[in-house]
C-alpha cells in the first residue's frame, strides 16, 4: 500500500489554529446574538372600570392584560417579580420548556413556594429552541383570571419565520371577566362544594367589546391595539 503524504508539523500547527479560529468565531457569534432580556413585574391591586363598575384587580405593572415579553429564540430573560398584592403568587411561562431550569417554572408548591406579599423573586431561564406566541400568568389560586399576557418568541436574530412574513403582528388575547373578585369566586365554590360561578362575560385584549354596557368607556389602563372598528 502506498504510503498516504503526512501533513507537515508546520501544516499541522495551522490547521489546529484555523480550526481553534473558527471556534472562537462560532462563540463568538452566538455569544454576541443571544441577549439577557431584563423585566420587573410589580404584582399589585389596580383599579378598573368593566362592564360600567370599578372594581380593584390584581396587575402586573397596572396593565391589564398584563404586559407582552419579546424575545428572541436563544435569549435568556430574567424577570423580577416584586408582590406588593395582599396575595401569594408564583408566575408561569406557558408552554415554555424549562430544560434545566425547572425551578424556574413557576406552579405554586410544585417547583417553588409562593412570593409571599412584601417579598420578591427572579425568574430566570434561556429560550431553547422554541419560537412562537406563548403566554405567562400567575400560577396561584385564581389570580390568573387578570394576571396574564403575551410572551412572544421571535425566531433568533436575523432568522427568518418559517411562513410568509405577515402584514402585521399583534397578540389576541382571550379572557373571563367576573363582576366579582375572583378569588373570592374560588373561595365560596371551595366552601359550598358547588362549581364556581360562570363568568359575566369574555374579553378580548381585556374589553368586554361593543355589544356590552359601558364597553367604550375606557379606563386609565394600558390596552392592546383594539381588533375592529
Ligand atoms: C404563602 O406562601 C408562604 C411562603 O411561600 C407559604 O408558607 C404559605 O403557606 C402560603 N400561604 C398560602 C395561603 O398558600
Ligand atoms: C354566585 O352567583 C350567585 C347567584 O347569582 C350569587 O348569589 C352569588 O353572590 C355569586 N357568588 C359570587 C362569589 O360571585
Amino acid at each position: 500500500m502506498a504510503a498516504m503524504a503526512r501533513p507537515s508539523p508546520m501544516m499541522k500547527k495551522l490547521c489546529s489554529s484555523a480550526l481553534l479560529l473558527l471556534l472562537l468565531c462560532c462563540f463568538l457569534l452566538t455569544g454576541a446574538l443571544a441577549e439577557e432580556r431584563f423585566y420587573e413585574f410589580v404584582v399589585k391591586e389596580t383599579p378598573v372600570k368593566r362592564l360600567c363598575m370599578t372594581q380593584k384587580i390584581i396587575t402586573v405593572n397596572d396593565r391589564f392584560p398584563g404586559p407582552t415579553i419579546e424575545v428572541y429564540n436563544g435569549d435568556t430573560l430574567a424577570i423580577k417579580a416584586v408582590n406588593l398584592a395582599q396575595y401569594n403568587v408564583t408566575l408561569h411561562w406557558h408552554g415554555l420548556r424549562q430544560l434545566r431550569n425547572g425551578w424556574a417554572d413557576g406552579p405554586e408548591f410544585v417547583t417553588q413556594c409562593p412570593i409571599r406579599p412584601g417579598h420578591s423573586y427572579t425568574y430566570r431561564f434561556t429560550i431553547q429552541e422554541q419560537e412562537g406566541t406563548l403566554w405567562w400568568h400567575a400560577h396561584s389560586s385564581w389570580l390568573r383570571a387578570t394576571v396574564h399576557g403575551a410572551l412572544i418568541i421571535h425566531p433568533k436574530r436575523g432568522l427568518p419565520y418559517p411562513f410568509p412574513k405577515p402584514h402585521r403582528e399583534f397578540p389576541v388575547i382571550l379572557a373571563e371577566w367576573w363582576r366579582r373578585d375572583p378569588i373570592a369566586v374560588l373561595r365560596q365554590s371551595m366552601i359550598t362544594g358547588a362549581p364556581p360561578n360562570v363568568s359575566d362575560t369574555f374579553l378580548i385584549n381585556g374589553q368586554p367589546g361593543d355589544f356590552l354596557p359601558c364597553s367604550s368607556q375606557g379606563d386609565h389602563l394600558y390596552s392592546a391595539p383594539r381588533l375592529f372598528g
